[in-house]
């Protein structure tokens, strides 16, 4: 009894490794693939890849009860998959993690983030794994119908993001307010205390689905690429993470997780 009960583990065990790479959300990684010839990855010792994200950005990152959920929580997991790494993740604020992986506090930084001139100053970024639109939120009937209207507005952004840089640049931080998450910023947008949510298409769709009385306007602001940001003295690993973004690509898994979340 106990002998087949073992066999039975072992088992689930076995069947469990082989759904982890489609498996969503979790805290950990599923762990002890060995690491592909060439990939630049040690083998044998365990070890961990840790990421920083801000999960609160559907359906990139975001909370599903106590799990993680969402496309970079997924594409993480499948690169700690190819490195035999185990994930770790910190879900930190937003403007905080460019710094925080320039000191070498976490290894990679990924949470829809987008590549910028000035963030390339501070850190390296991969190839990219995904495109993100910045898009204008505004109330059912408000007068704001093109980027021009802004120029008028009382804009919400969630701060530090390439919404909160580029609306000031091109309006004026007088006519910015930042707030600590995109949901903050649409809660105001909901009060009345601005008029408009400029922020990434996808969390944007998130946001409106979410919450009555609210639309997307027509008109895009920007057209942005995704990548995971990395130390500029960490080339190893960016090597790595490229290397595994291309099996990933190549193997129809990243179409594939892009997909579970995204129509
Ligand atoms: N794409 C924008 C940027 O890079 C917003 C990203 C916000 N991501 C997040 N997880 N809150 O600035």
């Amino acid at each position: 009894m106990k002998k087949k009960l073992l066999v039975l583990c072992s088992v689930l065990m076995i069947a469990a490794m082989a759904v982890a790479l489609t498996a969503c959300g979790g805290k950990s990684g599923g762990g002890d693939t060995p690491a592909p010839a060439g990939s630049g990855a040690d083998s044998g010792e365990a070890k961990t890849l840790s990421m920083a994200t801000n999960a609160a950005f559907p359906p990139y990152e975001y909370m599903e009860g106590n799990e993680y959920a969402g496309i970079d929580i997924e594409i993480a997991k499948a690169i700690a998959d190819y490195m035999g790494a185990e994930l770790v993740i910190n879900d930190v604020e937003f403007g905080s993690i460019i710094g925080g992986v320039q000191s070498g506090k976490y290894d990679m930084g990924i949470a829809g983030m987008t590549v910028t001139e000035e963030r390339l100053q501070s850190v390296n970024f991969s190839d990219t794994y995904s495109t993100g639109v910045q898009v204008i939120i505004v109330k059912e009937g408000s007068t704001i119908a093109s980027v021009k209207d802004l120029a008028d507005a009382k804009i919400g952004v969630q701060m530090d993001t390439t919404g909160d840089i580029y609306c000031c640049g091109d309006f004026g931080d007088d006519h910015v307010t930042e707030f600590k998450t995109g949901a903050d910023a649409v809660q105001a947008l909901i009060t009345d205390k601005v008029d408009c949510v400029v922020i990434d298409n996808e969390p944007a769709k998130s946001f409106v689905a979410a919450n009555e009385g609210l639309k997307i306007l027509d008109t895009a602001y920007t057209v942005e690429d995704y990548a995971i940001c990395i130390a500029k003295d960490n080339e190893d690993l960016l090597n790595t993470v490229n290397a595994a973004l291309k099996d990933l690509k190549a193997s129809g898994k990243l179409d594939e997780i892009i997909s579970k979340y995204i129509n």
